[in-house]
Order: C-alpha cells, then structure tokens, then sequence
C-alpha cells in the first residue's frame, strides 16, 4: 500500500544544486554531483529533498525566472540526469520535490518575447498589461530595496506589464484560462516523469483585483484546488507544499479541507524562534502556535530555521521587526528587503549548543521539518556577495581549497573564517559522533522514529520557568514530553507530579527518573518517553 502521509514525519532538505556538487569541474553544481551525494543524505537521514528551480533560466532570481519549464538548465546537465537523480535517490528512499513557479516567468520566456512583440499574439494575453501604472495600488511590493513599483513600462510593448518580483519576472495572467491549462500541464509534465511533489512559489499571487491586496484572492484557492485535484486523481502520493508568506489565519486557507495543499510553510514560527532564543523565553513561540488555527488531520506545517532567502520579517510588527534587526542586523550589510541575508550558524553566533537547541525546536514542535543545506555542519555565509547569493555558496566537502566541492574554480567564494572550508566541513565532522553533523544525525533518527512528533498533538506543561519550552507530544502510540532550555545559564523547572517517574531519554537511551525539580544545563534540552511505553 502506498504511503500517502508520508509526509507528516519526514525530514525534508532544501538543495541549490548549483551549490551543492560539482562533477564536471565547471564551478557548478549539477545533477551528477548532486547523485554523488545521495549517500551522504541517505547517511543524514533526510527522506524529502526540495531542488530549487533547475529549469533554463537568465538567473536573474536564481532559477526563479523559467524561460522554459520543461527542460533542465545545461549547467545541471539534461533530462536524463534528471531521470538518473530520481532513480538513484528512489533506490535509497529519498523523494524529490522540485519548485513549481507558476505565478511568473522570465522576461526571457518565449511566451513574453512574443507577448511584447506583438500585441496581437495569442501570448499577449498571457501576462498582465495596462497602459496605467496606477492600477492595483494596493498591492504591496516584495522586493523592497529593487523595485519601485509593481508594474514596468515595456518599450516595445508600449505598456506597462505587472510583476510582484523584479522586473524580469512578468507576472503570468491567471485570467486566461490557457495560462491556467499551461501551468497544470507543466505540473503534469513533471509528475509524469516521476518526481514526488512540488513546492509551489509564491502562490498568493496568482490573480489581481482592484481594490485588494491581490493576495489570498478566492480565484486563487479555486486554481490551486484545480492542480491539487491533478494530483489526487494521478498521482496520490506525491505532495503539494505551499510557499505562503501569510499569517497562520491565510495560509489555513491554502490547506482548504484537506483539498488544496499538503503542507505550508510555517512563516510566522521562524521569526519567533530567533526571538526566543535571544529573549532567553519562550512565550512568543507559544503565542504563535497557539493562535495557529487547527489544519486537517492529512495536513502538515513544513517549520524551518532558515532557507535560502533572507530570513523574512514580513509576520512580525514593525516593532518586533526593528528589535530583530538591531538583535540579528548589526552590519546594516546584512539587512535585505523587509529581512536579514544570513545563515543559521553566523546568526546564532557560531554557538553549537544554541545550534542545537534551535534544531531541538525545529524537530520536536508540531510541523515537519526542513533544513537548509549546510545548516548540518554549521556553514556560514559570504556577505560579499549581493542579494541573497551570499547564503548559496557552495558546500564545504572537505578542507581542500576548492573544499571538495568541484576540481574546477567554484562559481562563487566560500565564507571567510570561522566558516571557511578548513573549519566547516562534511569530512571533518562526519568521523566525529559528536559533531553538529552526528547530534542533527541522531536527533533525525530519533525524530523519525516516533510518530508523535509528525502529529499534530501537543500540550505546554506549566513549569514557572518563562525560558524553559517544555511540552507534550501526543499520539495514540505514544507520549513524549520536551524540555528546552532558552537561556545560557542552567535552569531548574517545576515537573507537575503527574510526569513524574522513569522517562527514557531518546537523544542518549539514558533512563531519567523524573522528580518535583529538573535541572537543565545551558541551552540544554531533553526530549523524552515514558519508560512504561516502551
Ligand atoms: C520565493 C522564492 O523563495 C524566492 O527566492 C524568489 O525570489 C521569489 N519567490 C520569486 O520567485
């Protein structure tokens, strides 16, 4: 029988395959590289891989800008290096899910070249044209610190065309039902082929209208039921996760009843666990969970500490925004859009217990996690480089000069130190049981091997300690209950008598007879089971 909720307890891994492997000595990361690795992430434990957009691209957005959704980009190799990938990660158990872009193309896509061309080309109508830049006012700008507006006047065009993103990536238009039609054969395309899902790009903003936001629009539910509906009749087991920047409230909506999408990012979580970790309490995290509204039992949270866009601030206030900045921005450099361009390891101040707490979170809150390639060994970033590009350098193999990464010149600079290859590196770590890349292993392990935590049951024990997260995991084969400790000094919490008694440590296999009073070291966090349901 096929396991159609996979889902819910896997451990999902976002790849840039330009940064991951490079098998050709061309400075890229490509799809044989990438089939190199599939043992190191079988040895992770990662069930799921998400690619970001390998299809022809300018690269003006990274691969977010398709010039052509059914081909592979040349520099990660062809279609049958795809069919390899897939075979070889299905041999090891491992499912891939690539990102789906429906909301725009690039400005290259032939669909647009004919659209400016000719205002009389069946494609012109496949984007959104207005001899105004005034329509739509209400609808906000993404990309903040590079775009003024979101329309451009297009010379040959002699109009102005719409676009949420840069103004390279014309917005497509929903209106028209062959646009509609393209898209739903473009998912079909690669669902044939075998993958295992998508992750769905910037799905709020598929339809305009005046007078709104343009986002969360109801034509928008309506089109993403009509995919989700694609992928029920032919391909059951493969997953829809939504990219939904929203607040809890909105991205409920993209679950409908179980009838839209699989998964969604958990946006409004990920802020809050930064802020916890620096406010040494836990309640913001509470706050959030506890305003998340119920999802269907089929459904799932995707939760994650970084990916590979600036960690976003957009779900929090002004207020809390401006506090995250002077915690986390110190450099203005490192502030981008309404967001912070840095990767996990530098944000936490290079310090592993913090890193692993961060990650004692992210596995054991309600959600299924992802984690951010090279977040496992700690990498850091490259602030020298523009955009977001400084947290897409290429993974750090081993301590050689080239970091094992390609035999050629890499595409793009490593870190500096503390983060430079010779510090951070697979080979180093993956002999030592307990470097960062071992403890992420066993706490992987131990995660996957108990269904409460892809549940959506849980319960916040009351221990008088505002910097200790402590709560239940509920399941019917199961309890577990997790304690977190936020602050840097150790911490003692009240155990409410009915969790006293023997728990058997899941991350040691130790038993821990558990009394009035616990006491938890620095950053320490314990994630434990009930000796009696062993
Ligand atoms: C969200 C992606 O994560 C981001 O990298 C991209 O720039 C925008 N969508 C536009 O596609």
């Amino acid at each position: 029988m096929k396991d159609t909720l996979w889902y819910k307890n896997a451990i999902f891994y976002e790849i840039s395959v330009r940064a991951f492997k490079d098998s050709n000595g061309d400075g890229h990361g490509d799809l044989q590289g990438l089939i190199e690795k599939l043992d190191y992430l079988q040895y992770l434990g990662v069930d799921c891989l998400w690619l970001m957009p390998i299809y022809p691209s300018p690269l003006r957005d990274d691969g977010y800008d398709i010039a052509d959704y059914y081909n592979i980009d040349p520099i990660y190799g062809t279609l049958d290096d795809f069919r390899a990938l897939l075979h070889q990660a299905h041999r090891r158990g491992i499912r891939i899910i690539m990102d789906l872009v429906l909301n725009h193309t690039s400005d290259q896509h032939p669909w647009f070249q004919a659209a400016r061309a000719d205002c009389h080309s069946p494609y012109r109508d496949y984007y959104v044209w207005s001899d105004t830049d005034q329509r739509y006012r209400q609808a906000r700008i993404i990309f903040l610190d590079t775009e003024t507006s979101n329309w451009t006047w297009d010379e040959q065009a002699g109009q102005y065309y719409w676009h949420r993103f840069y103004s390279s990536q014309p917005d497509l238009n929903f209106d028209n039902p062959h646009v509609q039609e393209e898209m739903l054969n473009v998912a079909r395309f690669w669902l044939e082929m075998g993958i295992d899902g998508f992750r769905v790009d910037a799905v709020p903003y598929l339809f305009e209208r005046e007078n709104t936001s343009c986002e969360n629009l109801p034509e928008t539910h309506a089109y993403l039921k009509r995919l989700r509906k694609l992928v029920d009749e032919h391909y059951l087991d493969c997953l829809l996760l939504c990219e939904a920047n929203q607040w809890p409230e909105e991205v409920r909506l993209y679950f409908g009843e179980g009838d839209e999408f699989h998964m969604g990012f958990h946006f409004p979580l990920m802020p809050r666990l930064f802020m916890a970790l620096k406010k040494e309490r836990f309640e913001d995290v509470r706050h959030i969970l506890e305003s998340t509204p119920p999802i269907p039992e089929i459904c799932q949270w995707c939760t994650f500490l970084r990916n590979h866009d600036e960690l976003t601030l957009e779900m929090v206030s002004e207020e809390e925004r401006r506090w995250m900045w002077e915690q986390y921005a110190p450099d203005p450099c490192m502030k981008l859009n309404l967001g912070i361009r840095r990767r996990l390891a530098p944000l936490l101040d290079n310090d592993r217990r913090k890193i692993e707490l961060a990650h004692s979170l992210l596995f054991t809150l309600p959600g299924a996690p992802i984690i951010y390639y090279g977040d496992e060994i700690g990498m850091g970033d490259n602030l020298d480089l523009p955009d977001r590009n400084g947290l897409r350098t290429p993974m750090q193999w081993e301590d050689s000069p080239t970091a094992g990464f390609t035999y050629g010149v890499p595409f793009a600079p490593f870190p500096r130190a503390p983060y430079a290859p010779q510090q951070v590196n697979v080979a180093a770590q993956i002999g030592d049981p307990h470097s960062l890349l071992n403890v992420l292993r066993n706490m992987i392990a131990v995660r996957k091997s108990h269904p409460a935590f892809g549940g959506h049951g849980m319960v916040w024990i009351e221990t008088g300690n505002p910097a200790v997260a402590a709560y239940l995991r509920l399941h019917p084969e199961e309890t577990l209950l997790v304690f977190n400790n936020l602050s840097g000094r150790p911490q003692a919490v009240r155990v409410p008598a009915e969790h006293g008694g023997r728990w058997i440590d899941l991350l040691s296999g130790q038993v821990l007879p558990l009394v009035s009073e616990l006491l938890l070291p620095s950053h320490g966090y314990l994630w434990l089971k009930r000796v009696s349901e062993l």
